[in-house]
């Protein structure tokens, strides 16, 4: 059974899809841990609610990067793959190296429109029509890995970054799963920038 960890910073709902998918029977995985870098956090009760090991890693409680990293890492072992699930923080070269090609993150946008943090507000900004979200491989950039799956989105007129990002989640929750089980099914070779399905 491949495992997985789940990397959170707050409410989690990614994460819910992934629990649901697994639950429905349509992702043929395990989630190992969800590990979270704040405290208190939406994400922690999804994962306790489905009986899953959680753990936060408080970043605030290390002196630097490297040790809160090396404090991940010890709650990775054994894990094939790492998804990044609303996690806000920028990981290591050391870090993306070590478990490249085993390491995802959705972002709410098209990539590689809009990377960074405020997603929707450049793209709501931009005066886009569609924007959307994108799961990739992470590597030594910012949201700039090989892209995995995208899924389009309509902007409205009048819509906020509220609205906008409400109507993107809901395909965040269908194509994050979906990267997942292309990955466990082993269907994915990374070919330069390129994504090959089989
Ligand atoms: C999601 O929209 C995800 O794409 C985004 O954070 C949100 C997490 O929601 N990730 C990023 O912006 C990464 N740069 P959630 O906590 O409800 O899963």
């Amino acid at each position: 059974m491949t495992k997985l960890a789940v990397l959170c910073s707050g409410r989690g709902t990614d994460l819910q899809s992934i629990i649901d998918a697994i639950q429905r029977g349509e992702l043929n995985a395990e989630i190992s841990i969800v590990l979270t870098d704040k405290p208190n956090v939406m994400a922690l009760e999804r994962a306790e609610k489905a009986g899953i090991k959680n753990l936060c890693v408080d970043r605030k409680k290390f002196a630097s990067r490297a040790d809160f990293e090396s404090e991940l890492l010890k709650n990775l072992e054994g894990v094939d793959l790492v998804v990044l699930a609303g996690f806000m923080r920028i990981l290591s070269p050391d870090f993306v190296r070590r478990y490249e090609g085993r390491l995802m993150n959705i972002h709410p946008s098209l990539l590689p429109a809009f990377p960074g943090a405020h997603a929707h507000r450049d793209a709501l900004n931009y005066g886009v029509k569609v924007s959307g979200c994108t799961v990739h491989f992470v590597d030594e950039g910012t949201d700039s890995g090989p892209i995995i799956l995208q899924a389009a989105v309509e902007v409205h007129e009048g819509d906020t970054e509220e609205t906008l990002s409400a109507r993107i989640l809901e395909q965040e929750h269908i194509i994050y799963p979906k990267a997942i089980k292309l990955f466990v099914e082993g269907r994915l070779k990374i070919v330069g920038r390129q994504v090959i399905i089989n």
